[in-house]
Parts: C-alpha cells; structure tokens; sequence
C-alpha cells in the first residue's frame, strides 16, 4: 500500500510454536523513517531515525527473527497487557470478588502474567491513512484469561506519522468489569550502540510512586525534590545512578512510577531523552497518569539480538506511559478498572527528532 503519505508493506515473520502463522509489517514515511512492526505480541521490532547528520539508525533494542522473540526476551518493544507491571502477590479483589493471578516475578505478579498479550499473536489491518502508514491490531482476550474477569476487546492502532513519531491508540472494551493499563515496552537506545549512561533524560513529574524490595509502590507519592529522581531539569542517567539511595538499591537503578503533572487523561509530553553524540532526541507523549522509566537493569548479556549485539545491563532504557503500578490495590491512585460497557481509550507517542 503505497501514497504520498508513505507506504506499509507485509511479510511473512515464521509460525509460533503451534503453527500459527506470524507476519512483520514494514511502515514508511516520506521522509524514509521505518518502522517494523510484527502481530506477534504487537512488537515495534526496529525503528530507523535519523541522526544530526540524516544518517538512519535503529533506535530500539529487538531480535532479528520471530524465534528470537519466541526464546523470550526483557519484553523488548511488546505491548503489555492485559496488565502492565507488578499487582501485588498477584492478588486484586473486584466487586467483592477475590482473584488470584500468576505469580511470575518474585512474590508478584508482572505484565498480563504468564501468556501476556506481548506473547499472543494479534489480528491485523493495515492502511494507509492521511497521518501516515497505519497497522490496526486487534486481539480479544476471553473471559478469564490469565485470571482476569470479562471478555476483554483490545485494538491497538499504530501509525508512522509525518513528524517522524510512532502513535500507538489503544482502545478496550469489556462485557463484566476488569483492571486494565496497557502500554508499549520499546527498550530505547539513540546511539544504537553501548550503554545508555550518556543519555540525558528530563522526566515531567513531580514526585515518583516509591516501593518496597519487590517493587510494589508503597502508596506514597514522594516529591522528587533533592533526590536522584528529579529530572525535571534534563540530567545524564548515569550523573546519579548509583547513588546510595535505598529506591534505586530496590530497583538495581531507575524502575520507577513518575507521577506526572498534566491533566488526567490529556495528551501531555511526559519525557525527552537527548543523545549528544547522534544529536538525536526522543519525545514522550501519553494520556496515561504516569510513566515507568527503567534503565535496562535486568539486561544481563543472556540476550543476543539483532546483528548479534548482546545486551548488557543498562543497553537500553524504557519510558513506559501507563497507569501506576499496582493501582487496582491502591484507591488513592488512578483507577485501572475498566467497567463492563465503558471504553478504555489511552495514546502514546514517541517522536524523534535531532539537535545540533
Ligand atoms: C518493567 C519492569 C521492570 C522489568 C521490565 C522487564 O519495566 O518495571 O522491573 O520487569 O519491565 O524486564
């Protein structure tokens, strides 16, 4: 499908491991950006930008083949769901019913559970639209599925707009209540090479959700005032990544809830991340209340991926828009239930751009 607004084309990606079969779409704008992207699990699996100089470079970690991504990987560039992050002991009760979730991180339970929806295998539509290439996927998650109650109808569209930005709008329905907070997993690296130390990272948040030893937010909502995480003014992420500070001790670095300034439910820029040597500079934009930043601390060179780059700790680095984490046990946090015959309707997205 080729217009003036750029062109998506499709290939076959492999089968999973029950034979389905999985496809990879190519998104081009007119200015030569390219995304893939493939209905396994919704994942971004490479992104060329340019850098100052107009020199394309992919700027997402990811594998090259399906198998890759089938062996499991740090949930590189998925959509998380039904889920994103850790519910407590995986436990959450919805209108006086108790459910108890998988348990598969530590004592919690992480991103959609054990079959996720960055591990199922979505319907897809693409098109080309006058922002620019678009795939629409679309998956439903039945009634029960991974724990969570009621027939779940998720669509996540995603579009290479003109402004060199990938927009992913969610939209969710559901036939009996339910929690949801869905988000995108892209592991970011701008340089396209080493660690991500020298980035300069300015967060639009006030205060963070500070947690226990396995991650699971306290209920406070800290200031961020005097502390390694203000980055209301743009800071390297190495300058302070290893301070003594007991949050960045629980998380082996930065993998925290921001609690962000703007308007609930208003699309509102929640981050820019700036690499000097590439000149290139990234933009977070999302409807979400908060945003996750993680410094790639469990990357632990188990992973090879693409070109053969084994990732090392702290290779890339995620700003995941989302509700906070554990919010269905948390009254005083925005809420993640989704009522039957409601809409869920969040947008996220990351735009490029470059600086002298
Ligand atoms: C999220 C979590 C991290 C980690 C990664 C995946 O960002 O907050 O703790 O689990 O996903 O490795």
């Amino acid at each position: 499908m080729t217009t003036s607004k750029g062109d998506i084309s499709k290939m076959s990606f492999g089968r999973t491991g029950d034979g389905t079969p999985v496809d990879i779409y190519t998104l081009r704008n007119a200015n030569g950006v390219e995304a893939r992207i493939t209905n396994y699990g919704g994942i971004l699996a490479s992104w060329k930008v340019p850098d100052r100089q107009g020199k394309l470079g992919d700027v997402v970690l990811g594998c090259d083949t399906l198998e890759g991504y089938l062996k499991g990987t740090a949930y590189f560039g998925c959509i998380v769901g039904r889920c994103a992050n850790r519910i407590a002991k995986g436990r959450f009760t919805l209108n006086g019913v108790a459910r108890q979730l998988a348990v598969n991180n530590g004592p919690n339970s992480l991103h959609g559970g054990l079959r996720g929806f960055d591990k199922v295998v979505w319907q897809a539509a693409p098109s080309a639209t006058p922002d620019g290439p678009a795939l629409e996927l679309s998956y439903l998650s039945k009634d029960g599925e991974e724990g969570y109650p009621g027939n779940l109808h998720v669509k996540a569209l995603h579009t290479l707009t003109r402004d060199n930005g990938v927009r992913i709008e969610f939209t969710a329905s559901t036939d009996q209540d339910t929690v949801v907070n869905l988000t995108n997993h892209s592991y970011f690296n701008l340089a396209g090479k080493g660690d991500v130390l020298g980035h300069s990272v300015q967060i639009n948040g006030d205060q963070i959700t500070p947690v226990d030893g396995t991650l699971i937010p306290t209920g406070e909502l800290r200031p961020v005032e005097g502390t390694p995480f203000d980055f209301r003014r743009p800071a390297l992420i190495g300058a302070r990544i290893e301070d003594n500070d007991e949050q960045l001790r629980f998380g082996g670095g930065y993998d925290h809830n921001w609690v962000l300034g703007k308007p609930l439910n208003k699309l509102g820029v929640m981050a820019r991340v700036a690499e000097p040597a590439s000149g290139r500079v990234l933009e977070v934009l999302g409807t979400q209340p908060g945003v996750q930043f993680y410094t790639g601390n469990f990357l632990d060179g188990t992973i090879r991926g693409k070109g053969g780059w084994v990732y090392q700790r702290r290779e890339g680095f995620c700003l995941e828009p989302q509700h906070f984490p554990d919010a269905v046990n948390h009254p005083n946090f925005p809420t993640t239930v989704l009522r039957a015959g409601g809409t869920y309707r969040q947008t996220i997205i990351f735009r490029f751009s470059t600086e002298k």
